[in-house]
């Protein structure tokens, strides 16, 4: 059975295509046989914090009728596979002949995991992205108004029928200003089924081009990634991913 998992926020820049990436790779480090689409078709980034800016077919040849979704399917050398968008402008301007939904319908049979990256927001491409998955994370920062606008998203979802697994927390400080994880319990009504810190290793992994997960595997956010992957398929991280006393040393001194 193939799970399609759209990764969904209200306010922009809270760290779904972060997030959406290394649970995809993740998840396929656990084994699992998994596809990352860039579902934010006017500014993708999937491809580029992968290090795969130039590859010819992408989405928005699929969605214009031009190939086939399987034709837009590239192996990131992890072995992650990654349907990516196009970067140029004129893919702006591209006709878009069919519905996200439909062409990632077509996904279903060929791998157990398709995660949409989502654009931010409620416009008609973000709706579009929404509509393309069965179940819905929503990612939000401890912040007032990432929350109000995450509700909004949630809401439109919920119309759809889409089921909802939770929400992740992303770029925490434990600072006392910020929401915590009740609070967001009860504002969503829904569970949070992850907690990530804020962790200047994610920007480096992004300016390196690699997942951060391989980047730097034992620093706090990636660990919190892989908590959730492990969760989502129903393991425990610690079994999946022992700590040898080497990786405790250095995970304790934050040498990542
Ligand atoms: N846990 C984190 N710690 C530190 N920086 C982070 C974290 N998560 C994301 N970021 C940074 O936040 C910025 C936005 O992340 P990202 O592009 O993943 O957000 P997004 O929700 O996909 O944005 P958009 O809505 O524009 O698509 C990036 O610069 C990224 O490096
Ligand atoms: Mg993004």
């Amino acid at each position: 059975m193939t799970r399609l998992i759209v990764f969904s926020s209200g306010k922009g820049g809270v760290g779904k295509t972060t997030i959406t990436t290394n649970l995809g790779a993740a998840l396929h480090k656990f084994g699992k046989d998994v596809v990352v689409v860039d579902g934010n078709v006017s500014t993708p980034n999937v491809s580029v914090i992968l290090g795969m800016p130039r590859l010819p077919i992408t989405l928005h040849d699929v969605l214009a009728g031009k190939a086939k979704i399987n034709q837009s399917i590239y192996l990131h050398p992890s072995g992650l596979k990654v349907i990516p968008a196009g970067l140029s402008v004129k893919h702006l301007s591209m006709k878009r002949r069919k519905k996200m939904a439909h062409v990632l319908n077509d996904l279903i049979g060929e791998t157990e995991f398709a995660l949409i990256d989502c654009a931010a927001g409620l416009g008609n491409e973000a709706k579009q992205a929404i509509e393309a998955g069965d179940e819905l994370i929503l990612v939000t920062n401890p912040e007032i108004h990432a929350l109000t606008d995450a509700l909004k998203t949630y809401e439109f979802a919920k119309r759809l029928g889409i089921k909802p697994l939770g929400v992740i927390l992303n770029r925490v400080s434990n600072k006392n200003w910020e929401m915590t994880k009740e609070n967001v319990e009860e504002f969503l009504e829904l569970p949070v089924v992850g907690i990530i810190p804020e962790d200047e290793c994610v920007k480096k992994s992004i300016a390196m081009k690699k997942p951060l997960i391989y980047a730097f595997p034992n620093s706090p956010a990636s660990r919190a990634i892989k908590k959730i992957a492990a969760r989502m398929i129903g393991e425990d991280y610690r079994t999946l991913e022992p700590e040898t006393i080497t990786q405790k040393i250095l995970r304790i001194f934050g040498i990542y």
